[in-house]
């Protein structure tokens, strides 16, 4: 029989020191050496299995049914269905993968070696999940895209009706057919530009700057809707490092719903929104609040959920893209609302130092 006393004692040591777990059997299937990792794979004491026929080593007292029938598995796949390698889950949860060695190269040996892979299965998984969702973002996107072609020729045609419908009383179908036209594309538009896997093109800019843009583009629309911006603009040395345009989305989208909100509100006298940043520590908050009409908790759990929206008009894709897009700069959004009162929206950014 095999001795392993006759092996150079330094082997011996090695094999007790790697990372894998190591079993030999001589050609008999006589237990030739065990190392301590393999020994703790298989949760046992360190008993000297040595000289153990496989048959004996399973009817050990100290195995477990378990461990058993995971011994009995690895035999079948590798010994008599004659594979290199077998991988298996074990009763924790964990992978593990288990090379075998043996024919002529082992001299009639067989040299079973043990290996813990769940960090890789993990990896792998993430990574085929990952995969399956680009895919269906682009797949999304493009179907997306197609539509709007058909939406283009039905508005266009609607358009010509609208006289003949006029003529039968009947224009306010004509309005309806188009508003709701109108927002079909507003989702299309929305969801196009937000599922686009374009990284951000960041510039460093002032955020004083960026505010006082993002006020311009607002500022008629909030006069129309009876309602007051106020911008508090840091010092111009408070910098962020951004995609402006992705930012400015941001901003105007929470801005909108501010305007929105105020509007919705039912004593709606007095709108006012501020629009201002500070520095915070390590970070850039930027906050947009109203005194519009709040939200209540329900809404608050479900406000970044793509398509949510309490609004007739509304596409909910507005915080949704918003969020990601500060995700995608390493920041957050927080929320906190009263209804009836108002709600405060804070996006951190990191601060570039
Ligand atoms: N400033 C706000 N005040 C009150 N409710 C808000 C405010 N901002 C967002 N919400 C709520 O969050 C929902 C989702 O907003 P959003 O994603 O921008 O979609 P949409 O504006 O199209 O509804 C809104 O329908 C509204 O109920
Ligand atoms: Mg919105």
């Amino acid at each position: 029989m095999f001795q392993f006393g006759s092996m150079n004692s330094i082997y011996k040591n090695i094999l007790e020191q790697i990372d894998s777990g190591v079993m030999l059997f001589d050609e008999e299937g006589t237990l030739a050496f065990m190392n301590a990792q393999m020994y703790g794979m298989l949760e046992m004491q360190r008993y000297d299995l040595t000289g153990y026929s496989c048959v004996q080593m399973l009817n050990h007292t100290s195995f477990s049914r378990y461990k058993k029938k995971q011994l009995l598995r690895l035999y079948r796949e590798t010994v008599y269905k004659g594979k290199t390698s077998h991988e298996f889950m074990d009763e924790y949860g964990r992978y593990w993968k288990v090379t075998a060695s043996y024919g002529e190269k082992m001299n009639g040996y067989y040299l079973f070696v043990a290996k813990e892979i769940s960090d890789y299965k993990q990896i792998e998984q993430t990574a085929y999940q990952n995969d399956n969702l680009a895919m269906l973002g682009k797949l999304s996107a493009s179907i997306a895209h197609e539509i709007r072609n058909p939406l283009t020729a039905i508005r266009g045609f609607i358009q010509l009706l609208r006289p003949h419908l006029q003529g039968l009383g009947k224009e306010e179908y004509a309005k309806i057919i188009l508003s709701e036209i109108d927002r079909a594309n507003d989702i299309i538009h929305e969801f196009l530009s937000s599922s686009k896997p374009t990284p951000p093109q960041v510039a460093i800019i002032p955020v004083s700057a960026l505010l006082k843009e993002v006020v311009l583009l607002t500022e008629s629309e909030a006069l129309m809707t009876g309602c007051q911006i106020n911008l508090h603009a840091p010092h111009a040395d408070l910098t962020v490092s951004v995609d402006v345009k992705q930012m400015k989305q941001v901003l105007l989208n929470m801005i909108r719903n501010a305007m929105e909100a105020v509007s919705d509100k039912e004593s709606h006298t007095g709108g006012r929104i501020e629009l201002g940043a500070r520095r915070d520590g390590t970070s850039v908050r930027i906050f947009v609040s109203d005194n519009g009409k709040g939200m209540d908790s329900c809404t608050m759990d479900r406000l970044f959920n793509p398509f949510f929206t309490t609004k007739d008009t509304g596409t909910g894709l507005g915080l949704s893209v918003s969020e990601r897009i500060v995700k995608n700069h390493g920041g957050t959004i927080s929320v906190t609302s009263q209804l009836n009162e108002g709600t405060s929206f804070v996006i951190s950014l990191p601060l570039i130092q």
